[in-house]
């Protein structure tokens, strides 16, 4: 089957909130919106056609999640992931950060070092700040375009005591899809220091040719034991409004006390739409999401081409998953706030600051660029434009 990947479909006025809020955000109604992680592009038929079916029987009621639900996810990450998930490890959450929220704050104690790696996806910080815990940063170190983890920092802020760690794999902005040999370092270090890792792996199906995922909690029994991997169909399937995502935790006592808070806030209830589209895109999206990948990677292809040749000013962080972009662009020498300025009311496209992603992002900005490629063209020729008028290549 075919899909039209370079169709556009008008998203204003849909309550978007990437495309309704552009002159709230970026200060101009036609910026170009490239900014929050969701795609400009249809979920896979069948999804649709699952939903179709629910709306049409025109009864909105509680709803159960069947065994074939459960069974869709664990049949599609053993094939994807090659993982065996048990149907028991399984829990749920409406979204990932609600799920990352009541790990912080049923898994540790307030006072606890909670560890994240910068530049990351902001919920990271604000969990662990808001639910009044220690944040610990241990910033990825760039070197040669590509980011890697400072071990040698890492285990001293584990040797000080760190409780838990949020882990971002594949990682959000920076576009690593860390390999096996660093997962096992790295899973060594939190076996060693008793650290309970909490693995975001939402990004985990969105990876460029020559990549493989490996999830984290398999890596060794003890990793089994000690760590919680959530997971989503959201960004893979484009239905991040569905609000349905897993959370798969081995540990009997890890999971009671993550599904006490969950029973006790009644977020346990699957959405009403969420329940045949997850089951569906899980079922069916499969030649779907192959070909958005392709269509991606096509993108990005040709965004690394333009930056090289036409805006050598900004270097381009090749990323090896996720559809976003994380662009250096500190050879401008403009601050954060100028930088967004510049891109907002000179070039007019909506990307996402960089110091959002913590300090060590000064500089930086993170584009999305799962969108026809109409509209990366349109938003790379803006970049270009305003790029090379105010900062002339020498
Ligand atoms: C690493 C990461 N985790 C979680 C989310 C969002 O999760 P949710 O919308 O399910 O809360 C995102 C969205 O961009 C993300 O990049």
């Amino acid at each position: 089957m075919s899909y039209n990947f370079d169709q556009i479909i008008d998203r204003h006025n849909t309550f978007s909130n990437k495309w309704d809020q552009t002159e709230k955000l970026f200060g101009d109604k036609d910026a170009l919106p490239m900014w929050i992680a969701d795609m400009d592009f249809p979920a896979p038929p069948e999804v649709i056609q699952a939903l179709r079916e629910r709306i049409d029987h025109g009864i909105y009621g509680y709803t159960l999640k069947p065994d074939s639900y459960f069974q869709a996810l664990i049949d599609w990450v053993e094939r994807r992931q090659g993982w065996t998930i048990q149907k028991e490890w399984i829990t749920s959450s409406p979204g990932i950060v609600t799920a990352l929220s009541i790990l912080v704050s049923t898994l540790t104690e307030p006072g606890d070092k909670v560890l994240i790696q910068t530049p990351v996806y902001p919920p990271f910080f604000q969990v662990v700040k808001r639910n009044k815990r220690e944040l610990v940063t241990n910033e990825l170190q760039l070197e040669n375009g590509r980011y890697t983890i400072d071990f040698a920092q890492l285990e001293q802020q584990f040797k000080a005591g760190v409780k838990m760690m949020l882990l971002c794999s594949p990682h959000n902005p920076v576009g690593r899809v860390w390999t096996k040999a660093e997962l096992e370092r790295l899973g060594a270090l939190c076996v060693q220091y008793g650290v309970i890792v909490v693995s975001d792996e939402i990004h985990a199906d969105l990876l460029f040719s020559g990549h493989v995922h490996q999830p984290f909690a398999p890596l060794s029994e003890a990793l089994l034991q000690q760590t919680v991997t959530c997971y989503a169909p959201s960004k893979t399937f484009n239905v991040a409004g569905l609000k349905s995502s897993f959370v798969i935790i081995a540990n009997d006592a890890l999971r009671a006390k993550y599904d006490e808070m969950l029973y006790n806030l009644n977020l346990e209830s699957e959405s009403f739409f969420g329940v045949s589209a997850v089951e569906a895109a899980f079922r069916h999206g499969e030649s779907w999401l192959i070909s958005l990948m392709e269509y991606v990677e096509e993108n990005l292809q040709l965004l690394l081409d333009t930056f090289a040749k036409r805006i050598p000013q900004i270097e381009v962080i090749q990323p090896e998953g996720t559809y976003l972009v994380w662009l250096d662009c500190r050879k401008l020498g403009l601050d954060s706030s100028e930088l967004h300025a510049f891109m907002c009311k000179k070039a007019k496209v909506g990307l996402n600051q960089g110091t959002a992603f913590g300090t060590d992002g000064a500089g930086f900005l993170r584009m999305n660029i799962a969108c026809p490629r109409s509209i990366l063209v349109d938003g790379l020729d803006r970049i270009e434009r305003a790029v090379n008028e105010a900062f002339p290549q020498k």
